[in-house]
């Protein structure tokens, strides 16, 4: 077997998804090299339908950092949701509560405005790279073994960063011994579903309803998107158009107020779970986005927590670059671990509030979640909680 080739940079990145990718950018711009290994082709990053919402401090972020031009001139700022029960719509002013908004805007829209930069940059992820292995990360020469095209590589680095997701192969360089995962499965996913037909509310719908939660939002002035709660695993084959439409119909009905139908051209069913992976760090690894921990959708908070992640890291890296000050890298995992646990309570609240629970209480908890809904809608605290959260906790960087 031919020998590996010897590569060298600062920061290995593992994952070209959105942390992975943002990370890259940001550092090159702060004049520290480093190289995305990605292992799906460029297409494929592409269209994978995930995000939609951008936070208050994510889109200051992407802005400040030269990607927010299509964002700005493509994206929708909301300045608020609405929360539907027992028959009613009600709607929580962001605006006036906190004075923040929200973006819509596509996780592929955010993906290929990351690429366009990269391309602008001359530093373009490396694609199809396979049998990736973190290696050496508790000794001062770590590195990432790799394979591309039929030629073996060892990319030597100062720092490693896992930005591989859930699936990536990151976190488990870090020794059994020294992580611990906390994890809580959902009985239900969600069914989500892209459609040709302008959006039928002016902002976000979450809706909670006997039969389960439904969610209207949305891409663009003419693209819809909307989710259902199903069971898990649920096959797609059996949910036609027309039942998916019935069942929003049915979800989200309000009196004098239409459903738009339109052409379906994406569906897919997501599981659900929460996901912790600690510490955050280990030697010259850090893992960032959903490599170290996944939210259950309902609150949109996973890219933005990857967004926030790769923000403190970047501070962190340069820091230890330009003033040899490891403060921020050394309080990196607890800082985030903190921060990720707050979105952990706030995504299982908004989770546990809207959702159709099954067992032997279901009938009394969904009374529960109706008292619980008529309290916030009538209070301005519980509603500025609420818009507090969701317009994003602060960004450090
Ligand atoms: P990812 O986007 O998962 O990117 C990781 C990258 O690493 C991928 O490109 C992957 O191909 C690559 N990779 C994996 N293994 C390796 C390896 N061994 N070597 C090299 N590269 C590797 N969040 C919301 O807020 N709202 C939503 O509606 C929503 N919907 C979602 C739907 C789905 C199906 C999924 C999976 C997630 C969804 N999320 C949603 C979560 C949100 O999309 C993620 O939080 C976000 O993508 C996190 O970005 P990331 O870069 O950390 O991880
Ligand atoms: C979207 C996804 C979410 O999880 C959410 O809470 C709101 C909107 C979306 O994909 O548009």
């Amino acid at each position: 077997m031919a020998p590996r080739s010897s590569l060298t940079t600062r920061v290995a990145i593992v994952g070209g998804g959105p942390a992975g990718l943002l990370l890259s950018h940001l550092l090159h711009r702060s004049g520290i090299d480093n190289v995305v290994l990605e292992l799906r082709d460029r297409d494929y990053t592409v269209q994978r339908v995930r995000a939609g919402v951008l936070e208050h401090d994510a889109v200051a972020l992407l802005t400040e950092e030269g990607l927010g031009d299509r964002l700005r001139s493509e994206g929708l700022r909301h300045d608020g949701i609405y929360l539907q029960f027992a028959g009613e719509r009600h709607h929580i002013d962001f605006a006036e509560l906190v004075g923040r908004h929200v973006w819509i805007y596509g996780q592929q829209e955010v993906v290929k405005d990351l690429i366009a930069a990269h391309d602008a940059n001359g530093t373009p992820a490396r694609y199809e790279v396979t049998g990736v292995e973190v290696v050496g990360i508790d000794s001062d020469a770590p590195a990432v073994l790799f394979s591309q095209g039929g030629e073996e590589f060892e990319l030597g680095c100062d720092f490693v960063v896992g930005a591989d997701g859930f699936h990536g192969v990151s976190r488990l360089a870090i020794p059994k011994s020294d992580r611990t995962t906390y994890e809580r499965e959902y009985d239900f996913g969600w069914l989500g579903i892209l459609a040709h037909t302008p959006p039928s509310s002016d902002e976000l719908v979450y809706a909670l309803h006997e039969r389960g939660f439904a969610l209207l939002s949305m891409r663009s002035p003419t693209v819809s998107r909307l989710y259902l709660q199903v069971p898990p695993g649920e096959n797609i084959a059996d949910w036609p158009d027309d039942r998916i439409w019935d069942e929003l119909d049915t979800r989200l009905a309000l009196p004098g107020w239409t459903l738009e139908r339109g052409e379906i051209f994406d569906k897919s069913v997501t599981p659900m779970r929460s996901f912790v992976s600690t510490p955050m760090r280990h030697g010259s690894l850090f893992l960032a986005g959903d490599a170290a921990h996944i939210v259950p959708p309902t609150g949109a908070k996973g890219l933005n927590s990857a967004i926030a992640d790769v923000a403190l890291l970047r501070r962190g890296l340069v820091d230890h670059y330009e003033r040899q000050d490891d403060a921020v890298l050394d309080s990196y995992s607890e800082t985030q671990l903190s921060r990720s646990w707050q979105t952990q309570y706030f995504s299982t609240w908004m989770t546990r509030m809207l959702h159709t629970f099954s067992g032997p209480d279901a009938v009394f908890d969904h009374q529960v979640q109706l008292g619980q809904l008529a309290q916030l809608v009538g209070s301005a605290h519980a509603k500025a909680h609420l818009a507090e959260f969701y317009t994003g906790l602060p960004i450090t960087r």
